[in-house]
């Protein structure tokens, strides 16, 4: 048997993305109803134990990459020692963050000094009234103060990613490949998936990489990137002045199923091995039970022998997520 985690159709296991909290201390009209979502019980959240015990576990199953997500992986108490810790797992490659950066101009240095080494910061807006409706916080100025440490913090690798719908956002398409120019910041546009808690998404809210690619094509002439990540879905364009860089997540019209090498495990100690996988694989009662390494890396390898083909958006008998993006984990 191989000692690195491999699905059925041959896909290395590499990239585990570990949910913190699904509580969030935004109100995104695509992923929550204003009132919230019924948080799950404390008790029930992955203890810090448990977590770095399921990173070594992977890590030494040749997991290299490691991502923290939320809800808002920020507002778990304790935050930077869970960073520390994980950071010492040796064979860990690299270990992010995905925020609201409502929190970083107060968190950003602490978690890169406990060994954070990257950011991604969601943001669909830069129009305060319209973030405000987005969100249901008047919250931009402290993102952009959050944005403006973190930047600070970690100079030359912070990432920004815009969800693009129809009608809502799709008009700030420039506005945002100019902060990439401007700042040196990565932006990704990311197309809108129906993973909202009220399902209420419709394709033709739908805006593809490939026509925000056209709107910013006709402002500032961009190429192909050199040099592309294979381990990760986004698309790199440059700007042919030389001046900033840009992504395309194109997880609607370009999916990129077939090289995807993550799984998800929600703050409930619950794995997904796709966002819209209709089954999950408990380890919470596996980690409470007194189970064994060898016992947890069997149910691992089990659980990610069976990861889906792929999405499915596109079929006619396609069923949505069963859970939002914030009880998943983004
Ligand atoms: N479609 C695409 N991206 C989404 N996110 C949340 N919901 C959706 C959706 N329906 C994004 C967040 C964040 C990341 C974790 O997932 O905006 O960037
Ligand atoms: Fe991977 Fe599932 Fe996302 Fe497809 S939909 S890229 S299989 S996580």
């Amino acid at each position: 048997m191989s000692p690195m985690l491999e699905d059925r159709f041959g896909r290395r296991i590499r990239n585990l993305r570990i949910s913190l909290t699904d509580r969030c201390n935004f109100r995104c009209t695509y992923c929550m109803p204003e009132d919230g979502l019924s948080w799950l019980p404390i008790p029930s959240l992955l203890t810090f134990d448990e977590v770095e015990r399921l990173a070594r576990i992977g890590v030494g199953l040749g997991i290299d990459k490691i991502r923290l997500t939320g809800g808002e992986p920020t507002l778990r108490p304790g935050l930077e020692e869970l960073v520390a810790r994980l950071a010492r797992v040796p064979g860990l490659r690299d270990l992010s963050l995905t925020t609201n950066a409502f929190r970083l101009a107060d968190l950003a240095e602490g978690l890169a000094k406990a060994g954070l080494h990257r950011i991604n910061v969601s943001l669909d807006s830069l129009v305060r009234e319209r973030f405000q409706e987005l969100t249901r916080r008047d919250a931009l100025d402290r993102v952009h103060e959050g944005l403006r440490v973190a930047a600070h913090v970690f100079p030359g690798d912070l990432k920004i990613n815009v969800v693009v719908m129809r009608g809502v956002n799709d008009d700030e398409v420039v506005p945002f490949a100019e902060m990439a120019r401007r700042r040196g910041w990565i932006v990704r546009f990311i197309e809108f998936m129906p993973l909202d808690a009220d399902q209420s998404w419709q394709r033709e809210q739908v805006v593809s990489g490939a026509e925000i690619l056209a709107q910013i094509q006709e402002r500032y002439p961009l190429s192909p990137a050199l040099s592309q990540d294979p381990s990760q879905p986004a698309l790199d364009w440059v700007f042919e002045d030389g001046r900033g860089r840009v992504g395309f997540i194109n997880s609607v019209t370009e999916p990129f199923c077939a090289a995807c090498d993550r799984v998800r495990i929600t703050a409930d100690g619950k794995m997904r091995t796709c966002l819209f996988a209709t089954r999950e694989t408990d380890f919470l009662e596996l980690l409470r039970n007194g189970a064994g390494d060898d016992a947890i890396e069997a149910r691992l390898r089990e659980a990610i022998y069976w990861k889906e083909l792929g999405h499915g958006i596109n079929d006619p008998e396609f069923i949505p997520a069963s859970r939002s993006m914030s009880q998943i984990g983004g």
